[in-house]
């Protein structure tokens, strides 16, 4: 199993925090955010790790990742040129991946699960995550029938068919690259990992899984305040004196 970690996007709605850098290098409570997805992916065992970041900052993230030795871990790095979608990190991986599976997580998703026996228990298909939210609308979204089998997914709709987000995490077999190489760019001219999800469900291959811990998608003012919250906690509660 390969990971890969989408690091790209000009972080727009965090501006002017983005400005001069790179909305996952921005700290949440003690961490650069990216360490959050790197440390869920190395927590569930993967070491062959893709980081893709977008050119203005590319070589702040080297210097603050490196080769990925001091995590015991194997990096690469890719650049995506232009922020044209999530399902474009499986064609600029696409040498990376070689002939394995791949566990994509988003640059700006902080989760508590523990997601090591999703990995190392995966067999084949992809399989995604859903977690309730207030405010699906912002998210794709799991559209279920009467008997909570999963209709679509349904990328931003305006009037969401359910309360279930889909979260930055997925992982598939090695036919998503060309899954991938498939695809048509949306409306919003991004190759959408959305598109790839429903490739799956028409397959009968699409497994939801649901976020049972916290999970932060920051990449707005609001939700990055409450990711810091909930690092500090965590880091708190860690230490030997539970904070
Ligand atoms: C992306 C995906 C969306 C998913 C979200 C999770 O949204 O397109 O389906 O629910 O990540 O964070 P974006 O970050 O492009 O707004």
């Amino acid at each position: 199993m390969k990971g890969i970690i989408l690091a790209g996007g000009s972080g727009t709605r965090l501006r002017p925090l983005t400005r001069v850098t790179s909305k996952q290098l921005l700290p949440v409570y003690n961490k650069p955010m990216i360490f959050y997805p790197l440390e869920t992916l190395i927590q569930a065992g993967i070491k062959d790790i893709l980081i893709i970041v977008a050119p203005d900052h590319a070589g702040d993230f080297l210097k603050l990742l490196g080769s990925g030795k001091e995590f015991g871990c194997r990096f690469t790095f890719e650049i995506q040129d232009n922020p044209e979608g999530l399902a474009q990190a499986f064609l600029i991986g696409r040498n990376f991946i070689g002939g394995d599976q791949a566990t994509l997580i988003l640059g700006d998703n902080l989760f508590e699960d523990d997601f090591s026996s999703a990995i190392q228990g995966f067999e084949s298909g992809g399989r995604i995550f859903a977690k309730q939210v207030p405010d699906p609308n912002r998210f794709g979204v799991v559209e279920f029938d009467d008997q909570r089998r999963v209709l679509s997914i349904i990328e931003k709709p305006q009037q969401p068919k359910s309360n279930y987000a889909v979260t930055g995490m997925y992982i598939y077999d090695n036919s998503v690259v060309d899954k991938a190489a498939s695809l048509q760019p949306s409306e919003r001219g991004e190759l959408e990992v959305t598109d790839i999800n429903n490739l799956y469900l028409k397959e009968g291959k699409l497994d939801v899984a649901f976020v049972e811990g916290e999970w932060f998608d920051t990449g707005t003012f609001e939700s990055l305040f409450a990711a810091t919250q909930f690092a500090r906690r965590q880091a708190l509660a860690a230490q030997p004196d539970g904070g």
